[in-house]
């Protein structure tokens, strides 16, 4: 098989949960948080990691400049405007990495360059030619974006599309910004591109759609049967808005309806729930429950004639099984007899990437859970697991809870008692609030002095029955800065305050990481 015709059969997966993906609200990670998504997205087999948007803020800047030292064999982009200093930032940022990469973009609808840009058809295909021809003569890799390509006149397109092919872009993307698209007329978009540019056959195309209407992942199948053989997508969807096409459940229907498609993508399909679940973790953000591949409910069977069927022959109502997109078949594992080897091989049967833990401590809390819970579920050892990598190398806690009492009855305005351990020193403090949560919150932040406003708060019970884990996720923001905390426990008051102090924390990092990029550049 000649180069071209492998090429052709194989649909690149573009990454860019950390940088469109980011945008998404609530979304914010530092960046220790974007290296672990990164090294797990390599786990997953993305072709490219779109890392950031470099020249956006210094945090973006760091987030690219790490994850392209991190990376070995995805390439690693930064995103930047068709403009000088943007390119220089993103060349910078991209620098270390094996396979670096830039991204540049600039809007190509008539209602763009009139009311946002300001510029004419001319000076915007100029700009673009300009923008790639500079870029070239730094870097090899370069991908060109016409942003509000699917509102875009379809000849201007043509025209923008031959001049930066011509300059040497190597992957063209069509985004649907605004998610206005449907598929069959984004479908033939694609394919009028694909048929009229010049040079088109030298390079890959890209397709970038946003949900607005519920329609990315079907517009970006559209356009794989056009043409494009590169899907720009995001983990669990997340995103601008309604969010960007949903990585697992684009790879999934080219899996699934391979005879129809006729390609491959080089994602490892087993390790699509793992890297769902970490996204999830990190930014607090929820996976519906009747979200495609990987929803609580995506294989779950509830009713009977479905359920019979599905014992009988589970080709009856199933199109592709839990376990290839990793979901444990086993869910019920492990208890407080099981050894240490064994939760060893199960971290291992989850896909979590074990390089970072600190497997005593990992252990030692799973063996304390055990001792709670007669089962401990799938869900609980990655709970475990994503709290532990998430702490940060090196640095120590400066808050941690020695003591919690709540009281809370009909009658009596509710209250909380808390102890802690602030730099090394005890403070213990008591206070009322609207509800237990809200008096432990209010009575954590006094005792540490803490402004910190709670933006969002979410509870999950990540396993069954009456012993189950709750797991609290909690976003609070202080001077422009969002993070957000996970806390498990059995008790949700509990797992409560561990969200919390775990998000104080994670603040505190980032204001002494603000405060040593402004003295040192980052
Ligand atoms: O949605 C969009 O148009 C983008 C571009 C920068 C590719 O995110
Ligand atoms: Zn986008």
């Amino acid at each position: 098989m000649s180069e071209k015709a492998k090429d052709d059969a194989i649909v690149k997966i573009f990454d860019t949960t950390l940088r469109d993906g980011e945008q998404s609200p609530g979304a914010s990670m530092d960046v220790e948080e974007k290296v672990v998504i990164a090294r797990q997205l390599e786990k997953l087999g993305v072709d490219v990691i779109e890392a950031g948007f470099a020249a956006s803020s210094d945090g973006d800047f760091e987030s690219v400049v790490r994850v392209s030292k991190e990376a070995k064999r995805p390439l690693v982009v930064s995103l930047a405007r068709a403009q000088e200093g943007d390119i220089k930032k993103a060349l910078k940022a991209v620098e270390h990495a094996k396979r670096p990469g830039i991204h540049i973009f600039i809007a190509t609808s008539d209602i763009h360059m009139k009311h946002k840009l300001r510029m004419t058809r001319n000076e915007v295909l100029d700009a673009a030619a300009w923008a790639v021809n500079y870029a070239k003569k730094h870097i090899d890799y370069i991908e060109f974006s016409a942003e509000d390509a699917s509102r875009s006149d379809w000849d201007f397109l043509v025209q923008v599309f031959s001049e930066v092919i011509r300059m040497g872009a190597k992957t063209v993307n069509v985004p649907d910004t605004t998610g206005y698209a449907i598929p069959s007329e984004f479908g033939s978009l694609v394919g009028y591109l694909v048929e009229k540019t010049e040079g088109s056959d030298r390079v890959t195309w890209s397709a970038h759609c946003h949900n607005d209407l519920g329609l990315a992942v079907a517009n970006s199948l559209a356009a794989v049967a056009n043409g494009a053989r590169q899907v720009e997508c995001t983990i669990n969807g997340i995103g601008e808005r309604a969010g960007n096409t949903s990585l697992e459940e684009v790879v999934m229907a080219l899996k699934t309806r391979r005879s129809l498609f006729g390609v491959d993508t080089n994602i490892v399909t087993e390790q699509i729930y793992p890297t769902s679940r970490l996204l999830s973790q990190i930014t607090g953000i929820p996976i519906p429950i009747n979200k495609p591949i990987v929803g609580d409910n995506a294989f779950a069977h509830e009713a009977g004639i479905h359920q019979d069927g599905v014992l009988k022959q589970k080709l009856t109502y199933e199109i592709m099984t839990p376990e290839s997109v990793g979901i444990p078949g086993n869910r019920l594992v492990m208890g407080k007899h099981s050894g240490r080897h064994a939760f060893s091989e199960r971290l291992k049967d989850l896909g979590l990437n074990v390089n970072k833990l600190d497997m005593n401590r990992a252990f030692a809390r799973f063996k304390e859970l055990a001792d709670k819970k007669k089962e401990v579920y799938d869900e609980d050892i990655e709970a475990i697991v994503a709290e532990e990598i998430l702490r940060l190398p090196g640095q120590p806690d400066r808050y941690e809870l020695l003591y919690l009492n709540v009281n809370s009855s009909s009658n009596a305005i509710p209250s909380a008692t808390v102890k802690m351990k602030v730099d090394g020193q005890e403070c213990i403090d008591h206070g009322t609030g609207d509800g237990v949560v809200d008096a432990c919150y209010k009575v954590v932040a006094k005792i540490i002095g803490s402004r910190a406003r709670l933006v969002r708060y979410s509870v999950k019970a990540i396993t069954g029955g009456a012993e189950a884990q709750g797991e609290v996720s909690c976003l609070i923001e202080d001077g422009g800065i969002q993070v957000s905390g996970q806390g498990t426990h059995t008790d949700i008051i509990m797992a409560s305050a561990f969200a919390y102090i775990n998000a104080l924390n994670k603040l505190e990092y980032r204001k002494h990481y603000r405060q040593m990029v402004a003295k040192e550049g980052p």
